[in-house]
């Protein structure tokens, strides 16, 4: 037998209970799991080592020097998921609300230190009412600390928010801050101020789920980027989502075995892109047509659909593709378009993962409502995202590549490292139909429509000046991004020394 000198049985047990049977059945009720539950689901068996269990509060204001709960409200420790280490919190809405106080924070600031020690992703569930409210500035300071250690983290580990419940007031600055947010239908809502407030101040009648719920975030302002049905599921996705992503800046992107070979060739490919520069598709087919086993993980599918962005395996190794979708907006880019873009880009860049770009882009969106929200500087952060970026750039053009967005799209001028089109491409100032209108005013516009076609409207003139290195037969795609990917594995590229950019914001 064990020697003790305190009663630890019975402690670690308390740990284990929370707040409680019925505020954990409270929880349930709701559709909820508990904070350890969420844990045992997202973590491989009997894997999650827990620190501070015994760390309570320190606020004796308002009654609360009667209330310790082990824990103070958020479980931490590392764990593994599918054999890779993770550093992790999970709020236990079951004791004091989730609520952060100072202890509860530097819980959290605790796993982010070692996570960026070692070199391991942060995934934080969050589950709170927000501050302690009894401990007053204490945990504001809490949150700030936080903050800090999410913005000295971003870019040198992955870090992943779920947010299970309640996550307002400042509480929404820390995942806002990390690189995906995932949200649960129907159960978690963020917002800066609640539908109260909302009320009081600007005389709007919204619910807590039309204001912050997973629709509004994953369609409306792009601060979620996946929403699933259930606690399970998005857990679930969330194991799926970590198999793609790198540990740390320090590694290599992880290799998945597959018995997908580089030499697949799809057949369908060489019909896919309409001939009628007008007709749509749907970009994704190609995307999963190219990717192995046809396992492609869209990032913020019902945001800005007019690009695509999200993580495959090319020959087993986590591949990134940008990709603009012709089924919407006629694959222009818009304000949204160009920020998620530039911000996926980013990600990449940060954690060395590939990018393949794959171009049918008529140019950008025109209008007031773009011009007028700032489609120039918000356009702008995807070229500055595209130039700064060292990893390598492979982009298709599969059909058209217009105007400024031709320069955008990983363009040979933005340090692209290989760019092909496709026999279908069409790179030039602008279609035929509308440059002839302005050219060949007055004139014979069916002829002049033709000639342009012939003469510019094709990949040829781009292919004579090197901007396009090849023109590839659709099928073989594959194969020559998996070899291209190969060649550049070991690429070096450094941008000029600064102490950092100014992208335009
Ligand atoms: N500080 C301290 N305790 C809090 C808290 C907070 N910020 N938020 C919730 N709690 C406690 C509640 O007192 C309650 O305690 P109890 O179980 O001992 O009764 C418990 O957490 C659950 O809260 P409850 O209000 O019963 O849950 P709910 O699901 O009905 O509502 C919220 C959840 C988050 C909407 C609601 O608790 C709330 O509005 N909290 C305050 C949010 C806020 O303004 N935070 C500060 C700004 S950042």
């Amino acid at each position: 037998p064990v020697h003790f000198k305190f009663k630890l049985p019975a402690l670690r047990a308390e740990t284990l209970v929370g707040g409680g049977k019925k505020r954990i059945d409270k929880q349930h009720e709701k559709g909820k799991l508990t904070a350890r539950e969420r844990l045992d689901i997202l973590l491989d068996k009997d894997s999650f080592r827990e620190y501070d269990a015994f760390v309570e509060h320190r606020c004796t204001s308002f009654g609360m020097d009667k209330q310790h709960i082990p824990g103070d409200g958020i479980i931490t420790g590392h764990g593994l998921i599918n054999g890779r280490l993770a550093y992790l919190f999970s709020q236990d809405f079951t004791v004091f609300g989730g609520s952060l106080s100072e202890e509860h924070a530097k819980k959290m600031c605790k796993i982010m230190d070692k996570a960026v020690l070692v070199g391991a992703p942060v995934i934080g569930l969050n589950d709170s009412g927000g501050a302690r409210i009894h401990e007053g500035v204490d945990s504001l300071a809490g949150y700030a600390e936080v903050f800090q250690r999410n913005v000295s983290t971003s870019g040198v580990v992955p870090q992943l928010s779920v947010i299970m419940g309640p996550c307002a007031g400042g509480a929404v600055y820390s995942p806002a801050i990390t690189d995906f947010v995932f949200m649960v239908k129907n159960t978690s809502y963020m917002f800066v101020t609640g539908p109260d407030v909302v009320r009081a101040v600007c005389h709007e009648n919204v619910t807590q789920e039309e204001l912050g719920g997973s629709k509004a975030h994953t369609m409306k302002s792009g601060v979620a980027h996946f929403a699933y049905e259930n606690d399970i599921e998005t857990l679930m996705k969330v194991r799926e989502f970590f198999d793609f992503l790198p540990l740390s800046n320090r590694e290599s992107v992880p290799v998945r075995y597959t018995e997908d070979s580089r030499f697949r060739q799809d057949a369908i490919l060489d019909t896919i892109v309409p001939l009628d520069p007008n007709k749509p598709y749907d970009m994704r087919d190609i995307i999963h047509r190219l990717v192995d086993d046809s396992h492609f993980f869209e990032v913020m599918p019902d945001f800005a659909r007019n690009i695509v962005v999200g993580f495959g395996r090319m020959e087993g190794k986590t591949t990134a593709f940008v990709a603009n979708q012709p089924k919407e907006l006629a694959g222009c880019l818009d304000i949204n378009a160009s920020k998620k873009g530039a911000r996926f880009v980013r990600f990449c860049d940060a954690f060395h993962i590939p990018i393949v770009t794959l171009i049918d882009v008529p140019g950008f969106l025109p209008g007031t409502d773009q011009e007028w929200n700032g489609i120039i500087s918000n356009g702008a952060k995807l070229i500055y995202a595209y130039a700064e970026v060292t990893v390598p750039k492979i982009a298709i053009c599969v059909r058209k590549s217009y105007g400024g967005a031709y320069c955008v799209m990983s363009s040979k001028h933005l340090r692209g490292d290989m760019n092909y089109s496709w026999p279908t491409g069409e790179i030039a100032v602008m279609g035929a139909k509308g440059a002839v209108e302005i050219i060949f005013r007055g004139q014979d516009l069916k002829k002049a429509e033709a000639d342009y076609t012939e003469q510019l409207c094709n990949p040829l003139p781009a292919c004579k000046r090197g901007f396009i290195d090849d023109v590839i037969i659709p099928s073989t795609t594959r194969t020559r991004i998996c070899e291209d990917l190969e060649v550049l594995k070991n690429k070096k590229l450094d941008n000029p020394w600064k102490k950092h950019g100014n992208i335009p914001l």
